[in-house]
């Protein structure tokens, strides 16, 4: 066992609602296909000034403020994010520019929806090895700004948000019990931003052509992501020695409910006891787990010393499960 207690979490959503209904005035979709198809009814939109560092610094600074803490106690600082600011350098370092942070070692982590539990597999690791007391661990996507808002088969599914979580070492028993997570690069094409980076850098063809934006084979990217979330949570709950019936949350990452229902089925964890924001926040990728716990640890749903098992997956193919004693 990786001993550490989540000392806070919070989170950061743009005010701005974009309902199925607008996108019906958008787009040639209806609500009543995006609510059967991905259980969305609504997500959040950032402004067009607001870039990525910018939610997760204001998830951070609630989060300090939560747990009595100050910003520079955290020795280590993690943001999971596919739409970073720029790509050098780091979101965690704008982070730091935006809050005037000097010291903690920062970098990003990019694993997609995943993102969130690499970075928490990697701040267990670092709590765990004396690297680190205290670490924070954000998810924060933009994704509004790289989907294609022409195309109605990707942009329905994303929304923007920050989640984040501080970590602290302690002698306690709680921390994390057992976790698994891996890669698939083969697939990498099946989900995934075209230009902008080494591959393809940015020019007049390429922002003509949209690959600045997601591109997703929908279909292979839900047949995997059902068997790697249900196949990791249980796989991290054996490792774990937790059967089902201990787990007192099951929180998947939310990319839609058909994908969360099939995976809490596989792991055998009753119904009630999995979380389910996707419907008011849509697919916010890294950042969906972190908003998931926080809104559930506000909502009394969590105390200290239950158990909870989590598991994405995302481009890469990347997937990650863990089940921790909060
Ligand atoms: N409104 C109305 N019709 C639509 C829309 C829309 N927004 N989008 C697609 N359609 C149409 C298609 O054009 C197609 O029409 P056709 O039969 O005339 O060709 C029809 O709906 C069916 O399309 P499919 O792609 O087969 O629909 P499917 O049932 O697979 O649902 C979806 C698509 C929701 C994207 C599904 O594949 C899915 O959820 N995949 C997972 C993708 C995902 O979550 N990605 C997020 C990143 S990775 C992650 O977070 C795990």
């Amino acid at each position: 066992m990786r001993r550490f207690k989540i000392l806070a979490t919070a989170r950061a959503l743009p005010p701005r609602v974009l309902t199925n209904a607008e996108l019906e005035t958008m787009i040639d979709t209806t609500d009543k296909w995006i609510v059967e198809r991905t259980g969305i009814r609504e997500r959040r939109i950032a402004a067009p000034e607001v870039a990525t560092s910018d939610l997760a610094a204001e998830a951070l600074v609630s989060a300090c403020r939560a747990g009595g803490l100050e910003l520079d106690a955290i020795d280590v600082l993690i943001v999971a994010t596919s739409t970073p600011d720029t790509l050098f350098p780091s979101t965690a370092c704008w982070v730091q520019h935006k809050l005037g942070l000097r010291g903690p070692a920062a970098f990003d982590v990019s694993a997609g929806c995943s993102g969130w539990l690499y970075g928490m597999e990697l701040a267990a690791s670092l709590i765990g090895s004396g690297g680190a007391r205290t670490a924070a661990v954000i998810g924060a996507e933009v994704m509004s700004k790289v989907v294609n808002w022409e195309d109605r088969s990707t942009c329905v599914l994303f929304g923007d948000g920050a989640g984040a979580a501080i970590l602290t070492a302690c002698d306690e028993d709680r921390g994390l019990l057992g976790s698994a997570w891996g890669a698939d690069g083969t697939l990498a094409r099946v989900l995934y931003q075209p230009a902008g980076g080494t591959r393809q850098p940015a020019s007049a063809e390429s922002v003509a052509a949209r690959a600045h934006t997601v591109h997703m084979e929908g279909n292979t990217v839900f047949k995997h992501a059902v068997t790697a979330m249900s196949e990791g949570a249980i796989e991290a709950l054996k490792r774990a020695g937790v059967s089902p019936e201990d787990v007192t949350l099951l929180i998947p990452h939310q990319a839609n409910t058909r994908i969360m229902e099939a995976t809490r089925a596989r792991t055998a964890i009753a119904p009630a006891r999995m979380v389910s924001i996707v419907d008011r926040y849509g697919n916010m990728s890294a950042a969906t787990i972190p908003v998931a716990l926080d809104e559930a640890r506000a909502a009394g749903r969590l105390q200290d010393g239950d158990i909870v098992a989590m598991t994405a997956f995302g481009t890469g193919f990347t997937w990650a499960a863990q089940v921790l004693r909060v």
